[in-house]
C-alpha cells in the first residue's frame, strides 16, 4: 500500500463514517490560511478521541499542544454542558487561530486555554488541584515522557491518558536514534512497561498523514 491509497482510504472513511462538519472544516480552512503546519489529527482520529472521551464519560480534559484547537473542538464536543477542557500551547500565534476556531465552534467558555510551556503550565494546573479524566499528549515529542509523568499526577483513577505520535514511520524501534523525538517515544514506551499502575497499548495507524501510530493508556 501506498500514502496515496491510504489517504484515499482516510476521505473514503472520513466522509461515509466519520462526518465531521463546516465547523471543523473551516477550523482546519483557517489554520492552513494562517500559515499552521498541517499537523492536526485527521478528522478519523478526532472522531476516534472524541469517542473515547464520550465513553469515558470524562468532564474534564487535559491537551497538551493545542496548535489550531482542532482536536480541542472534538475534545470539547464530547463533553457534558459542565464540562471543561484546558489546553496547552507554547506559540502564542498557534493559540491565537486556536482562540478564534475556538470561538466559531462556539466553544469558548468550554475551552481554557493556556499558552505556555506546558513543563511551566503543567505544575500550576497540580497547584490548583486540577485533575483530569482524559488527557491526550500532542505537543512536542522529546518531552513525552515528562508530559505522561504529569498526566499520571493529574488523572483521576480510571483516567485514560492518549498520545500521539509513538511510531514515527516506524523508527521508534531503532534503538540507535540520536533524533531526540525517537528517544522520546522509545523512553515513553519504557516507562509504560515498568509502570505498574497501568494498562496500555499502542497502536499503529496509516492514513492522509502517513505511518505513525498512538498510545492508550488506562489508569
Ligand atoms: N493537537 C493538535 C496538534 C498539535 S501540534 C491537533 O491535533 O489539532 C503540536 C503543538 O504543540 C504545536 O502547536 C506546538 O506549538 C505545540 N508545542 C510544542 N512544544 C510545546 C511546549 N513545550 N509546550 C506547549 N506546547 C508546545
Ligand atoms: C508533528 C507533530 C505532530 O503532533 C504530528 O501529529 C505530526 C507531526 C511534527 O512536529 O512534525
Ligand atoms: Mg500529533
Amino acid at each position: 500500500m501506498t500514502d496515496e491509497q491510504w489517504s484515499a482510504v482516510d476521505r473514503y472513511i472520513t466522509e461515509l463514517v466519520v462526518q465531521p462538519d463546516a465547523v471543523l472544516n473551516a477550523a482546519l480552512e483557517a489554520s492552513i490560511a494562517a500559515g499552521l503546519p498541517e499537523i492536526s489529527v485527521t478528522p478519523g482520529q478526532g472522531k476516534l478521541l472524541y469517542l473515547l472521551a464520550r465513553t469515558r464519560h470524562a468532564k474534564r480534559i487535559l491537551e497538551i499542544g493545542t496548535l489550531g484547537g482542532y482536536s480541542t473542538i472534538w475534545l470539547a464536543r464530547a463533553l457534558p454542558s459542565s464540562g471543561r477542557v484546558v489546553t496547552l500551547e507554547s506559540d502564542p500565534s498557534h493559540a491565537a487561530v486556536a482562540r478564534s476556531n475556538i470561538a466559531r465552534a462556539g466553544l469558548t467558555e468550554v475551552v481554557d486555554l493556556r499558552v505556555g510551556l506546558a513543563l511551566d503550565v503543567l505544575p500550576a494546573l497540580a497547584a490548583e488541584g486540577q485533575r483530569f479524566d482524559l488527557t491526550f499528549i500532542d505537543a512536542d515529542k522529546p518531552n513525552i515522557p515528562a508530559y505522561f509523568e504529569w498526566a499520571m499526577k493529574l488523572s483521576n483513577p480510571g483516567s485514560l491518558i492518549i498520545v500521539d505520535n509513538v511510531v514515527r514511520g516506524g523508527a521508534v524501534i531503532d534503538k540507535a536514534s540520536d533524533d531526540p523525538s525517537i528517544r522520546g517515544v522509545r523512553r515513553f514506551h519504557e516507562l509504560l512497561a515498568a509502570d505498574k499502575r497501568v494498562s496500555a497499548t499502542t497502536i499503529q495507524t496509516v492514513g492522509s498523514k502517513g505511518y505513525d501510530g498512538f498510545t492508550i493508556v488506562l489508569t
